[in-house]
């Protein structure tokens, strides 16, 4: 193998360093990657393709040395590096060893290159659904049974499809590729290079996953002025403005609020922008409806982010938990009478969803949980006997799955 190999293969180390030591995304973490773009892509990939095996390919490293390795010394992470490519993207072995042994130069390079000599002597077979960290399959095993942590292991194991909203259920009906599940909805079997699917120029269509797409579809459609309240990078905001909504986005990150105006910019779709913290913003009015799309862990979206099941420790979804609390209380106090509040978090963690909705419901007796209606939710996701919607791993399974989601629609007394 030529040098080429190297610089991508340095990123890729680069990558897994910033998301397992230092807590990064891989997204953001990728933006700091100066390379070609298919180098670049390729450092992504490998990257990726190690987070979403981790635990396998460290129990494959420790079958072939007695010797125990730290979790993050430079030995291991190389070597997981290797095999994720070996495994995962099919590169030949001779292109492995020339682009490892590199980069454990004046370090455990004979530890390295016998114990991925021994590996790919004896041959490397991995589960076909990929293990999840024992943390949290012990977590989700205990909050949801041990059928969803098999569905989750099958779920990381594949690529997702890439699912488009569309702003009119005319242009979802009459798009050429893939299929529908629910209205304004589309699911293409695979993702592809997105600003070349057809339509793409013309902004009828944005990315966003199915389950993504629910905490809006329960926005009554009579509710004039909406807020949302957590609302970059938009996909939300774009239907609520799509579905006639005179929408308010709120967003703390002024960053992430130029991607939402970017959007709002190609799909030729109108909303209010304001950038504030929800916590302190003052509305100038109450509103009909508010969506509050929390941050949290984003457990629900590992199938495409391996790495939050690194990210999310129980401290990290404790200080969430507390935030979305607050969060709660402050836009319940900006709803009219009688208005609605649609609670909505992409996470896997009870701490998250159902513990915060019933711990918000004891403090505000005023709010009761109005359960999604036929129609409202696609075929295959129906309502939890509390009348939220819990979406786990295993549902539309033979489709292709969803992202983990929890949605909580309540209604105030009125006045
Ligand atoms: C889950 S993301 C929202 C995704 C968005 N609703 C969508 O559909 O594209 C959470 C957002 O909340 C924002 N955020 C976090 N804390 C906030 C706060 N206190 N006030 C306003 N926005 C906040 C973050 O900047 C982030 O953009």
């Amino acid at each position: 193998m030529s040098e080429e190999g190297l610089p991508a293969r340095r990123a890729a180390l680069a990558l897994l360093d910033a998301v397992l030591r230092q807590g990064r995304t891989l997204d953001s973490a990728a933006q700091g990657v100066k390379l070609p773009p298919n180098d670049a892509g390729l450092a992504v990939a490998i990257a990726g393709e190690t987070l979403r095996r981790l635990p396998d390919l460290d129990s494959a490293i420790d079958s072939a040395t007695r010797q125990r390795l730290p979790d993050d010394s430079k030995a291991r992470m190389v070597l997981r590096l290797a095999l994720a490519q070996k495994v995962g993207l099919g590169t030949p072995d001779h292109a492995l060893v020339a682009t490892a042994l590199p980069l454990v130069a004046g370090g455990p390079r004979r530890l390295v290159h016998g114990v991925l000599g021994t590996l790919l002597r004896r041959g490397i077979v991995l589960p076909e659904a990929p293990t999840l960290p024992a943390e949290v399959e012990e977590r989700w095993a205990s909050a949801w049974g041990e059928d969803m942590v098999l569905a989750a292991r099958r779920a990381i194991g594949h690529r997702p499809p890439l699912d488009l909203s569309f702003a009119h259920d005319e242009g979802a009906q009459a798009y050429p590729l893939g299929t529908s599940l629910a209205p304004r909805h589309r699911r293409l079997a695979e993702a592809g290079n997105v600003p070349e699917l057809p339509g793409f120029g013309d902004g009828g269509w944005w990315v966003q996953d199915l389950a993504s797409s629910l905490p809006a579809r329960l926005i009554p459609d009579d509710a004039r002025n909406v807020v949302d309240l957590c609302a970059a990078p938009g996909g939300k905001t774009m239907q609520l403005a799509a579905a006639g909504h005179r929408i308010t986005a709120v967003d703390r990150s002024e960053s992430r609020l130029a991607r939402l105006k970017e959007n709002l910019g190609r799909t030729g779709l109108i909303a209010d922008l304001v950038p504030a913290d929800a916590l302190t913003w003052s509305p100038p009015r109450a509103f009909d409806a508010i969506l509050l799309d929390a941050p949290c862990s984003a457990t629900g979206t590992f199938r495409r982010h391996p790495e939050v099941l690194y990210r999310a420790r129980p401290s990290v979804i404790g200080d969430s938990a507390e935030l979305q609390a607050r969060l709660l209380d402050r836009a319940s106090a900006m709803l009219k009478p009688g208005g609605v509040l649609v609670y909505a978090v992409c996470s896997l963690e009870p701490a998250e969803g159902e513990d915060v909705i019933a711990a918000f419901l004891a403090r505000a007796p005023r709010f009761r949980v109005a359960p999604p209606v036929a129609g409202e939710l696609p075929d295959g996701v129906t309502p939890s006997p509390e009348g939220w919607a819990r979406v786990l791993p295993g549902m539309l399974e033979p489709a292709g799955g969803l992202d983990g989601f929890f949605v909580a629609r309540l209604v105030g007394a009125p006045a």
